[in-house]
């Protein structure tokens, strides 16, 4: 069964583009095949791998101009990147647009849901990156997920912008079938301030049973691996930042065999 995970946080500059690249990666190097879907309208994710989110002439956008999603529709919006497992539904600056038109809300929740069940037979995970704004885009990405990573800057007033999300999780989970599951991702770690180990302590004491153990350290590795548009762990694999996702990948690829 095809994996579909998303990553998102109401607080931007976190590390959710970071997360879903890093992931993807890792995942591509054990053989898995994987999809990356950008549906932040500022398509940093598309950037990442050069495409432009000004010139493309399909993207994820496309799902949103009728209710109907067909097959051949989403095939075309599929994009290689530069790891051979690793492909990729881009963002393009019109999903801006999106949140504004009132009729593209209406009964359009589950586009990307729609879209993600005609690609069951070729991929093995899905990750998605969803922008810091809770409106349509988000909300497609967590109805179309059966795991969420939420990633959480270990700094000063971390938890605030965390509560918000938490509640977005309870939300949406009244309407689910099946609870949404979740992760929180502690990021940008730096153990030699104060900030980062009260903030990692306070995440451990108010959300025990969700907080990752694999705490992802300030890497300025991750950064070229951004400006050579290469996933982090090609850039180099012995990194601490990779390290830090593998060991969170083995955890849930660990908790799947259980489920
Ligand atoms: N652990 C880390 N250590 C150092 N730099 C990092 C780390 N994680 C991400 N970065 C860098 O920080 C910047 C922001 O990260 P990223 O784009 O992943 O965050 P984001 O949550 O997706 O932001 P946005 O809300 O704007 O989409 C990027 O330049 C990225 O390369
Ligand atoms: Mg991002």
């Amino acid at each position: 069964m095809m994996q579909v995970w998303a990553v998102a946080n109401q607080k931007g500059g976190v590390g959710k583009t970071t997360t879903a690249v890093t992931l993807a990666g890792l995942l591509a190097e054990v053989g898995y095949r994987v999809l990356l879907v950008d549906l932040d309208p500022h398509g940093s994710m598309t950037s990442y791998f050069r495409y432009d989110p000004d010139e493309l002439e399909h993207s994820v956008y496309d799902l949103f101009e009728q209710v109907k999603v067909e097959q051949d529709q989403v095939r075309q919006l599929i994009l290689d990147t530069s790891h051979d497992s690793i492909q990729l539904i881009p963002a393009s600056t019109a999903l801006a647009t999106l949140e504004r038109k009132a009729v593209a809300q209406e009964g359009m929740g589950l586009q990307v849901a729609k879209a993600l069940r005609h690609l069951q037979a070729d991929y093995d995970y899905v990750i998605m990156d969803s922008p810091p704004v809770l409106g349509v885009l988000m909300v497609n990405a967590l109805a179309a997920c059966n795991h969420l990573l939420v990633p959480v800057q270990t700094e000063f007033l971390a938890l605030k912008g965390l509560e918000r999300m938490v509640r977005t999780i309870e939300m949406i989970n009244r309407a689910r079938r099946n609870k949404l599951a979740y992760t929180i991702v502690p990021t940008f770690y730096d153990r030699r301030t104060q900030a980062s180990v009260n903030s990692l302590r306070e995440l451990h004491h108010h959300y025990a049973d969700h907080v990752s153990n694999a705490v992802v350290p300030v890497d300025t590795k991750f950064r070229n691996a951004s400006l050579k548009g290469l996933v982090p762990s090609s850039l180099d694999a012995g990194s601490r930042g990779v390290h830090a996702y593998a060991r969170l990948l083995r955890t849930l690829l660990e908790r799947r065999r259980q489920e």
